[in-house]
């Protein structure tokens, strides 16, 4: 009797806990059964391979608007395609309200985006960029029933940042909805005062954009957040962690008690900010915010990975084409490294370059791997045990890994919608080779199988790490 749609056999089996060898026996996009000599209609042999779940990011930017004439290299298919290939089964792009707009507005206006295009499966956090009543009095806790269970806000950026007092009226309504508050930290007037001085002087190049966001502005500002969030008693995550003294600031918070989450991505463990200081515009391709540091503060990152202070490791995939004139080589971007676009793509280099550098080089064991990658992020964002785990029950998102196949990463494999990767040339040891999302296999052996729409949009429970609802009954 065939009792299974599909059937993953001889792998070896990870998850956040554990490492066992068994059969996957999936039916109707679940996992139903953990066992042995399993039989189903469909086989994907594991033998010598490792069967993770699927990676989950929680953390990545796909066609949000981004300026006068800037476009964004990824929508919603290239995004979640690109994302597959790199082992990953869920991603979340940030739905951004715009200043004067609605946030529902900005939602419907993504899902009309996103919904039928997706190769994997897709959940949006919010942008709160302009806190009025309305949002935060009505729109806010009706949004967080309806499964947009997070948001973030800045504390840098033009059109983006809040103040101490707008903070503060965002954070209360988290704490009264119940939804999970991330938070881009750093100090906004330093980073202006600093991009004046240096512009003054003539240093104009991308290379500037590091010594305009130094370290210092990255410490005050966490340690800010997580006053005002320890003021209205509301958790906070503090997202894309670069250096070791922002992350003491989160890692006393966490001593202390207080419910303080972190996230820090590859790019704070593979680059360092001389890579901006490429030739004539080269090094735009490196511009993000925060910016790569230095080797100590990579040391740093790695030790917070160890140590538990990072409870996820995102990718911050936000990419812009370079050789483009809406990208980074936007035409003010050569008058000042102030107009170049921030972010950087790399939702499909992220698992491979965190197991390569993480597990294949003894940093961290298979287990820590799965936990930082999917399950702690399934479990912050209300999608757990659903996803982010192999569990009898669990939706059947897997990534099957050859975790000794060498790749030299390279544009010229990658299936972003970006002109370069900011990783060309590094060889890594580890690579996903197929991704089964909800039972649906959309990477096979390196070769797509899926296609739009085998992604679903999802609605999240509330974080168990947020504050727990005020009733108003
Ligand atoms: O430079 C970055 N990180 N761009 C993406 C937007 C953000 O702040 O996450
Ligand atoms: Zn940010
Ligand atoms: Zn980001």
């Amino acid at each position: 009797m065939t009792t299974f749609d599909l059937v993953i056999p001889g792998g070896t089996v990870v998850t956040a806990s554990d490492i066992f060898q068994c059969d996957v026996g999936i039916r109707d996009g679940r996992i139903v059964s953990l066992g042995h000599s399993l039989a189903g209609d469909h086989t994907i042999d594991a033998s010598d391979r490792l069967v993770l779940p699927g990676g989950i990011d929680s953390h990545v930017h796909v066609s949000q608007p981004s300026g006068p004439d800037i476009i964004m290299a990824d929508d919603f298919a290239s995004a979640t395609r690109s994302a597959a290939f790199g082992g990953n089964t869920t991603i979340m792009p940030f739905c951004l309200q715009e200043k004067g707009n609605s946030m529902r507005q900005a939602i419907k206006d993504d899902h009309g985006l996103a919904d039928g295009n997706c190769y994997i499966d897709v959940s949006f956090h919010m942008i709160i960029s302009d806190p009025t009543e309305q949002l935060l009095g009505q729109d806010l806790p009706a949004l967080v029933e309806d499964g947009y269970t997070s948001f973030k806000i800045f504390m840098t950026y033009d059109d983006l940042k809040l103040d101490d007092r707008e903070i503060l009226e965002v954070m209360s309504a988290a704490r009264r909805t119940g939804a999970l508050v991330m938070v881009h930290a750093e100090n906004y007037d330093a980073i202006r005062f600093m991009t004046d001085k240096l512009e003054s002087a003539g240093n104009i190049a991308p290379y500037y954009h590091a010594t305009s966001r130094p370290i210092v502005v990255e410490r005050e500002a966490p340690h800010r957040a997580i006053s005002l969030a320890e003021l209205v008693d509301v958790p906070l995550v503090v997202v894309h962690v670069s250096n070791g003294e922002a992350m003491e600031e989160i890692h006393r918070a966490q001593t202390k008690g207080l419910k303080v989450f972190a996230e820090t991505c590859p790019q704070y463990l593979v680059l360092t900010e001389q890579d901006l200081d490429g030739l004539n515009m080269e090094g735009a391709k490196y511009v993000c915010s925060p910016p790569p540091r230095d080797q100590e503060s990579q040391a740093a990152c790695w030790d917070g990975i160890k140590r538990g202070v990072f409870d996820v490791f995102s990718s911050d995939h936000c990419p812009f084409r370079y050789d483009d004139t809406a990208g980074k080589l936007v035409p003010k971007g050569r008058t000042s490294f102030r107009w170049v676009p921030n972010g950087i793509p790399g939702v499909e280099t992220r698992l491979p370059i965190l197991f390569s550098e993480g597990v294949s080089k003894g940093r961290i064991d298979l287990n820590k791997f799965v936990a930082i990658t999917s399950t702690n992020h399934a479990k912050m964002y209300g999608l757990y045990p659903r996803k982010g785990t192999i569990s009898v029950g669990a939706d059947a998102d897997i990534a099957i890994w050859d975790a000794n196949r060498e790749v030299t990463i390279s544009q010229n494999i990658l299936n972003h919608g970006a002109d370069y990767t900011p990783y060309e040339g590094m060889k890594v040891i580890g690579w996903p080779q197929t991704t089964i999302v909800r039972g649906k296999c959309v990477v096979r052996n390196g070769q797509l199988s899926g296609k739009p729409g085998d992604g679903i949009y999802l609605e999240r429970d509330r974080s168990p790490y947020a504050a727990s609802p005020v009733s108003t009954a």
